[in-house]
Order: C-alpha cells, then sequence, then structure tokens
C-alpha cells in the first residue's frame, strides 16, 4: 500500500507549478501518469485495481476526453470547470479518487440521482479513462478577491453577540446586579433550553422574551459556547441568610444539583455561585407555578421562606465550575487539520484524497454538510465535519476555494 509519507516525501514542485509525486512504493509503474507505453494493467503485490487510472496513457485520455464530452461536459463544463451551483470542478481533481467516486455513485455507495443515471451503464474502463481524463486537466484557479468574507467562528460570534447581555448579566457573565443571574458556569444545553423556553413563552419573563426573541438558534448555541468558557466566578452580589442552615437543607438537592450545586446533568443547572435573590426568586416561582417545571414545584412547596432564602445564601457561596466544554478550533486550526490528509493549502498530494484548492465554495458547503448529516458516508471525513459548526464550513469553504490549485503528476524515480 502507499504511504503518504512516502509520496509527500519525495515530493518536488516543477517550474509549471505541478506537484511532481515521485513513487516510491510498489504499486506505481516505472512511467509518468500520461506518457504512452504503460498499460492499464493489475499492479502486482496484491494492490486492488484502484490505481488504474494512474497508468493510463495518452490513448485512454484521448478517449477519456471523447467520453466527457459527450457525456459529462453538460454539468461539469467544457474543460472540467463547472459553472452550475453545486456541481464541482473535476479539472486536475486525482485520479484515484475521481475513480473512486465514480465506482461509488455506480454502486450506490454515494448517492446522487444525475451521477448516478451519467455512470451507470458505463464499464470500468470508461470510469479509469474518464478520471484519468479530467486528472490531466489545468484545475480551476481561484477568482480574485474571493474567499475574503468570512465569518466570525462560533466562540467570536458568541462573544459578538454577548455584548447585548453583559449590561443586566454582568460583564462575561458573572453578575454584580442581585436578581440577575449569572450566565458562567451553565451547560451550553441547559442555556439554549431555557432560551427556547423563553421564546415559546413555557418559562415567562418580558424581559428575556423579548432579548430572546432576537436570537436566532445558531447564535444561541455560540452565546451559550462563550458564556460556558469564561471563568466561572461567585455573583458579586450580597448572599443574606444563613448559609450552614441552608446547607443542612440542601441535603435533598445535591442528588439532582451536584454536591455543592456543581450540576453534572446538562439539564439540570449548576447553583454553585449564582446569585442569592435570584435563586430565591426562581424557587418561589417554582412554588406558585409562575416557572412551570412539575419536579421543582413538588420540591419547592415544601419550603418555608425562611429555608429558600438559607438554601440560596448557601448555594451562592459554593464555588462556581465552568461546565466540562471544550474550546472549538478556530479556523485556522481546522485549516491544520484538514491539510494532514488534503496536503497544503488543500493541493493533495495522495491520489486518493481529493484535493480541495479552487474548488466550488458552494460544492464544499454542500459536501461537507453531507458528511454532517450522514448523507455522505466517509469514516475519515465524519469523524472531521461531526465538529463542525455551520460558520465553520462556510469558513472552511471560502478558504479553500480560494486557494492556488496545483496539478500533480505521479512519476516514479529511476531505478525503482
Ligand atoms: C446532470 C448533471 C451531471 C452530469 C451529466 C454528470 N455529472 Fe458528475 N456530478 C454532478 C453533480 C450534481 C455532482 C455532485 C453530486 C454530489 O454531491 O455527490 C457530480 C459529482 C461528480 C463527481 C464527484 C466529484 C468530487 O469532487 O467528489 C465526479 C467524479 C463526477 N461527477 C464525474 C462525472 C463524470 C465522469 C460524468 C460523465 C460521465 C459526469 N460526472 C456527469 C452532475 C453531473
Ligand atoms: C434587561 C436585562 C437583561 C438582559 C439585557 C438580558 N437578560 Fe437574560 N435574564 C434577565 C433576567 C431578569 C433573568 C431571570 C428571568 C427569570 O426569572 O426567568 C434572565 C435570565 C436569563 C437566563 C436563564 C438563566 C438561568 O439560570 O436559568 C438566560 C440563559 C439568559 N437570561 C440569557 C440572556 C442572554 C443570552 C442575553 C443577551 C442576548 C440576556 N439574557 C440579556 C435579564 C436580562
Ligand atoms: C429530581 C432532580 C432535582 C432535585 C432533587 C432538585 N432539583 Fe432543582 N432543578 C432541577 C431541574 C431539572 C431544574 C431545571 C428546571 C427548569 O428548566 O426550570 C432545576 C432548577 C432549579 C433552580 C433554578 C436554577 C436556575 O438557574 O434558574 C433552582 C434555584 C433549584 N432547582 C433549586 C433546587 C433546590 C434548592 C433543591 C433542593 C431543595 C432542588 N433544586 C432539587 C432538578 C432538581
Ligand atoms: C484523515 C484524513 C482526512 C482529514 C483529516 C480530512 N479529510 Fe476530507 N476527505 C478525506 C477522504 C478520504 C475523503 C474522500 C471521502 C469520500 O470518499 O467521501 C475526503 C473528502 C473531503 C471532501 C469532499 C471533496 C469532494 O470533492 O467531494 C471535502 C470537501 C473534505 N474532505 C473537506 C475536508 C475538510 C474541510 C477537512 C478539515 C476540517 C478535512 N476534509 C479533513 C480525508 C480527510
Amino acid at each position: 500500500m502507499m504511504s503518504d509519507k512516502q509520496a509527500t516525501a519525495m515530493m518536488k514542485k516543477s517550474t509549471k507549478e505541478h506537484l511532481l509525486i515521485a513513487c516510491g512504493f510498489v504499486a506505481c509503474v516505472a512511467t509518468t501518469a500520461f506518457t504512452a507505453g504503460a498499460a492499464a494493467q493489475t499492479a502486482a503485490a496484491g494492490n486492488t485495481n484502484e490505481l488504474r487510472p494512474l497508468y493510463a496513457d495518452a490513448g485512454d485520455v484521448a478517449e477519456g476526453k471523447r467520453l466527457a464530452t459527450s457525456a459529462c461536459a453538460s454539468c461539469h463544463g467544457a474543460e472540467g470547470i463547472s459553472t452550475s451551483p453545486d456541481v464541482p470542478n473535476l479539472a486536475g481533481q486525482r485520479a484515484v479518487y475521481l475513480y473512486t467516486e465514480l465506482r461509488a455513485y455506480q454502486s450506490g455507495v454515494r448517492s446522487d440521482s444525475a451521477m448516478h443515471n451519467a455512470v451507470k451503464f458505463l464499464n470500468d474502463d470508461a470510469l479509469v479513462k474518464v478520471a484519468a481524463y479530467f486528472a490531466s486537466l489545468e484545475p480551476a484557479q481561484p477568482k480574485p478577491g474571493s474567499g475574503a468574507a468570512t465569518k466570525p467562528d462560533a466562540l467570536q460570534a458568541g462573544k459578538d453577540a454577548a455584548a447585548a447581555c453583559t449590561g443586566c448579566h454582568g460583564e462575561a457573565g458573572v453578575t454584580k446586579t442581585p436578581g440577575m443571574p449569572s450566565l458562567v458556569g451553565l451547560d451550553p444545553k441547559y442555556f439554549t433550553d431555557a432560551i427556547n423556553d423563553y421564546k415559546n413563552g413555557k418559562r415567562k419573563n418580558e424581559l428575556m422574551k423579548s432579548m430572546a426573541a432576537a436570537i436566532s438558534d445558531a447564535n444561541a448555541k455560540n452565546i451559550a459556547l462563550y458564556f460556558a468558557l469564561q471563568k466561572a466566578e461567585a455573583a458579586k452580589t450580597p448572599a443574606p441568610g444563613d448559609a450552614a442552615a441552608g446547607k443542612a437543607a440542601a441535603a435533598s438537592c445535591g442528588g439532582c444539583h451536584g454536591e455543592n450545586g456543581v450540576s453534572a446533568s446538562p439539564t439540570t443547572p449548576s447553583l454553585a455561585g449564582q446569585d442569592a435573590e435570584y435563586l430565591t426568586a426562581a424557587l418561589r416561582a417554582y412554588k406558585d407555578g409562575t416557572r412551570d417545571n412539575e419536579t421543582m414545584k413538588g420540591l419547592a412547596s415544601a419550603l418555608d421562606e425562611k429555608t429558600i432564602k438559607n438554601l440560596a445564601a448557601y448555594y451562592a457561596g459554593q464555588k462556581p465550575q465552568a461546565p466540562n466544554v471544550r474550546k472549538p478550533f478556530t479556523t485556522q486550526e481546522w485549516v491544520e487539520r484538514c491539510e494532514r490528509c488534503h496536503g497544503l493549502n488543500g493541493n493533495s498530494t495522495n491520489p486518493r484524497f481529493p484535493a480541495l484548492a479552487g474548488q466550488r465554495a458552494d460544492y464544499l458547503v454542500k459536501v461537507l454538510n453531507g458528511y454532517r448529516s450522514g448523507a455522505r458516508k466517509s469514516s475519515e471525513m465524519a469523524a472531521m465535519a461531526g465538529g463542525l459548526s455551520e460558520n465553520d464550513i462556510d469558513n472552511l469553504a471560502a478558504y479553500f476555494s480560494s486557494q492556488k490549485a496545483r496539478s500533480v503528476m505521479y512519476i516514479v524515480l529511476p531505478g525503482k
């Protein structure tokens, strides 16, 4: 099997902006990809035939061109450069990748009805030749000025939007105003549920209803993430009441709200370090039913005013903790991960991995969403795409589509 290391280690850049990949691996034949004389044959050493397009000769490429002109150009453009939304450029794409995808459309492993129809009657030789043809073309280059407009990543978007909240909820989510809850230490799930409950009226509060109405679902997630990643400090507000008596009364609460008020459940709020006046108001609201929650209503109705104050004083005095949320990657950090397989700036040097440089941004957005939803299957890409936000996908598509594209030729070193 080809090793990526071997391939990239021997990579050279020619004057023509091609990447010359020397094949130091058994599967390559002693020829450049497109010179005459290399028989399209199955390699020795127990390889599958997926590398066949690398052995295609000039005659194969010419036949591939005839097929492409009649069967593919209407959608993919005359020279493999698409002018249709969501239809990928094929020019200069890596040959083994193209061939593998054509087989995937044929077998239905990759589902797309336009592509299934385009390839269903083609034999394997035809797929090899048309793949070799498209791989031999000059790739599309980005239009000058494209890819400039990038969206803030999730954390930055959250920070920007949170500017509207800190007047009441305190700088970085630590409240200084009695009655206003801190927003640090809350799990993003509880946080976004709360925003939804204000929106749909399940949780009644006029101030928060109007605030929540202005927040999109995607932005609620970003804001929740921003506050979850802030340093969890206790509210800077007074906490009157008998904390020691509160601790004794809290024995029945720890099962759900966690030892010392730090919850381990994403749907049960942490109480540690929360503003005492807010905790008091919340317990009263559960008790009289203005805050609708069966579990908390049952528990709170057993509490008298004094116990409520003591519980609030106890929890307000506990040390809050940031929820267990990892800081997401920035676009640049994602790009570095993508480059491990897709090559520097998306110029893949492994004929199995698709190049991304110069690809249409709308197509990249579409397929990344496909990997994320599972509509397009790939174990490598599912692992990657699962962690991408909508903004990440837009940014990565803008980034890779605006990179200078380089075609590759696979050659073999003398003596191999
Ligand atoms: C009717 C329009 C249409 C025709 C004709 C067509 N394609 Fe496509 N092709 C598409 C669309 C749309 C996609 C993207 C589908 C998807 O998202 O999986 C695609 C995707 C592909 C891909 C995957 C590219 C990648 O980067 O993963 C390959 C390879 C491909 N086409 C090759 C061909 C070849 C070869 C032919 C001619 C034999 C052909 N197509 C004919 C519309 C077409
Ligand atoms: C004008 C003051 C004000 C502003 C501005 C404000 N809030 Fe609030 N927020 C409140 C009050 C008061 C409550 C408590 C309401 C209640 O009792 O349910 C609250 C409660 C919340 C809660 C529930 C906390 C918990 O522990 O259940 C969340 C989440 C929240 N706000 C998020 C936000 C976000 C996000 C913004 C900015 C987009 C924001 N708030 C802006 C006053 C405000
Ligand atoms: C069976 C689990 C359970 C137990 C036991 C429990 N709670 Fe809760 N508590 C919850 C859940 C779930 C919520 C969130 C309800 C909602 O969305 O309004 C909540 C919400 C709260 C809130 C509102 C916090 C906020 O940020 O808005 C307070 C205050 C509270 N509980 C105090 C207590 C106290 C004090 C006790 C013990 C007397 C207690 N809870 C026992 C499950 C529990
Ligand atoms: C571990 C290796 C690996 C990493 C890391 C990786 N990819 Fe991929 N990627 C692949 C493979 C393999 C495929 C082909 C999968 C298939 O057949 O669907 C692919 C396919 C794709 C495609 C489809 C290309 C096309 O023409 O249809 C896109 C877009 C893509 N990757 C983007 C990314 C981005 C963005 C990142 C970084 C966030 C990334 N990849 C990271 C291995 C990887």
